[in-house]
């Protein structure tokens, strides 16, 4: 678990403090084009909340917005009650704010074993590199992670030979070696076969109560595994939430997604 810096020059406010994320009036417009518009969305600390809604809604967007790689138009974003709205991405991510894209980031040159390396925190910060030297913890650390996986046979694979799957693994593993306190996770069962997607689902189960997770999720089969509060996101706007049984019942989502 990283503990985030401390850092006098966010200021902190009177978010409750049992949010790790919170979103509040929340615009973001992109030439006229309104893609966000969340009047209030908080996430509390340690929870996993699945972000579900049709394709355009603007779940990628609220990542973005949180991670800082897009600013809003409007609105508040705070993490941990500091408000971030207008931070970096790189500032954002020091914070304890770590990301998984929809296609997988990781270096295909490398080992499955040397890509953990990297994700370890602080590893990629040049001088780190230079003079560091392995502890034997971060081996184990490494070793673990990648039998949780079932990564550990291709620990010592370049990662550009993994199978897509094994590669959607791979960064969560990364994540998981990085420890940010906020996971977002932007659709990681995409094109993942079922039993790949129900594995994908465990490893998120296991992350749950050591991290905020935010997921982002088209698939109803890993949705309902998760078994955590789902978001409904359709035409930029929060248009449910609460448990998944009663969010399938609420006729404005059967109009908007589930029922297409
Ligand atoms: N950089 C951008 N420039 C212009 N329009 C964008 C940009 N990013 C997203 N959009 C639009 O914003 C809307 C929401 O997109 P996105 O957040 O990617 O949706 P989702 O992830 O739910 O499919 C879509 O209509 C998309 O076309
Ligand atoms: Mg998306």
């Amino acid at each position: 678990m990283i503990h985030a810096p401390m850092d006098s020059s966010a200021s902190v406010v009177g978010t409750p403090p049992a949010y790790a994320v919170f979103l509040e009036d929340v615009t973001v417009d992109f030439d006229g084009f309104r893609a966000l518009d969340i009047y209030r969305f908080g996430v509390f600390h340690n929870e996993l909340r699945v972000v579900i809604g049709p394709n355009g809604a603007g779940k990628t967007t609220l990542c973005d917005v949180i991670s800082g790689k897009t600013h809003p138009s409007g609105g508040r974003v705070f993490f941990k009650g500091m408000d971030i709205t207008h931070r970096r991405d790189t500032d954002i991510a020091a914070l304890g704010v770590g990301r998984k894209f929809q296609t997988p980031t990781i270096f295909p040159s490398l080992t499955v074993y040397e890509n953990m390396d990297l994700a370890l925190p602080g590893r990629r910060r040049v001088f780190q590199n230079i003079f560091r030297h392995e502890s034997q913890e971060d081996t184990e650390k490494i070793y673990a992670i990648l039998r949780r996986v079932r990564l550990l046979d291709v620990a010592h694979c370049l990662a550009g030979t993994l199978s897509h799957g094994q590669r959607q693994w791979l960064e969560i593993s990364m994540l998981m070696a990085a420890g940010p306190e906020l996971l977002l996770v932007d659709e990681p069962a995409a094109g993942l076969t079922d039993a790949q997607t129900a594995l994908t689902a465990e490893l998120l189960l296991e992350l749950k109560g050591h991290h905020t997770i935010i997921v982002i999720e088209h698939d109803m089969e890993f949705v309902r595994r998760l078994n955590s509060r789902v978001t409904v996101l359709n035409e930029g706007q929060v248009l449910a939430d609460g448990p998944m049984d009663q969010v399938q019942q609420d006729p404005k989502v059967i109009e908007a997604y589930l029922g297409r």
